[in-house]
């Protein structure tokens, strides 16, 4: 039987280190440890192992497309596709960043929406029959859905929302951040909190897809 093996991004600290721990103590084969920076992953990975635990080390940015693919045509020659996927990397301003909003919501978006997105985008079609994808989203995402217009939350919260509508909503969110007009599209001003209610719903749309194809498998 050909090795198993599990990726989480933004590894290199935090949520995505513990739980990689957690894999290697746990997980049926090749845990990957995988950080933007090759620097700060490789330390990550040496911590581990002077704990006694081996993960091994992939270089991926989510907010770089080179490095999804080259991550993703890696996994497909040498494993055949994945086994997990934790989709953990993400960025939160902190409350006194004086950086502007409208720089907040597009830098915000960009990362824990839309590279996310494109991870999953091209690992989805590499997991393996069984396999699991975890996204992490934030009970923030769903605070905040509930300070959308009744006119937003209805589409957030319809089953038939689409991937694509879901992108141009979180598209219209930074517009509307950057023309100061987010009061009124009916979007509350946190710009982490819309990229999880983004993350959530996305997450849900690709469960639906994935439970009609399984469906259609098994009629
Ligand atoms: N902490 C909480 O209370 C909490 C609650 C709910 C949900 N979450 C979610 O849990 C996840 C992890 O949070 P955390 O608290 O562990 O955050 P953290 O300590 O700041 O760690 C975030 C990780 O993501 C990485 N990252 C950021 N941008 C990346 C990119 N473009 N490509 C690859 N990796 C990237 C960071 O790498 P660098 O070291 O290079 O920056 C870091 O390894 C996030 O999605 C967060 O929204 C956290």
């Amino acid at each position: 039987m050909s090795t198993k093996v599990a990726i989480v991004t933004g590894s290199n600290k935090g949520i995505g280190l513990a739980i990689v721990r957690a894999l290697c103590k746990e997980f049926q084969g090749d845990v990957y440890l995988t950080a933007r920076d090759v620097g700060r992953g490789q330390e990550a990975v040496k911590s581990l192992a002077s704990d006694g635990l081996k993960a091994m080390f992939q270089q991926l940015d989510i907010n770089d497309i080179n490095s999804i693919t080259a991550a993703a045509a890696y996994f497909k020659e040498k494993y055949g596709g994945v086994d997990v996927l934790v989709n953990n990397a993400g960025i939160a301003f902190k409350e006194a960043d004086t950086t502007p909003f409208a720089v907040q919501a597009e830098v915000t978006l960009k990362t824990n929406f839309f590279a996310t997105r494109d991870m999953l985008t091209h690992f989805m079609p590499l997991i393996k029959a069984g396999g699991r994808v975890v996204n992490v989203s934030s009970f923030v995402g769903s605070r905040t859905l509930n300070k959308c217009s009744a006119a937003l939350q209805q589409r957030f919260r319809s089953e038939d929302i689409t991937e694509e509508e879901l992108v141009g909503l979180m598209q219209q969110f930074v517009d509307a951040a950057k023309k100061g007009e987010l009061q009124k599209g009916g979007w509350p001003e946190t710009a982490y909190g819309t990229s999880k209610t983004g993350l959530t719903t996305l997450s849900m749309i690709l469960a639906r897809r994935s439970s009609e194809r399984e469906t259609e498998r098994t009629g």
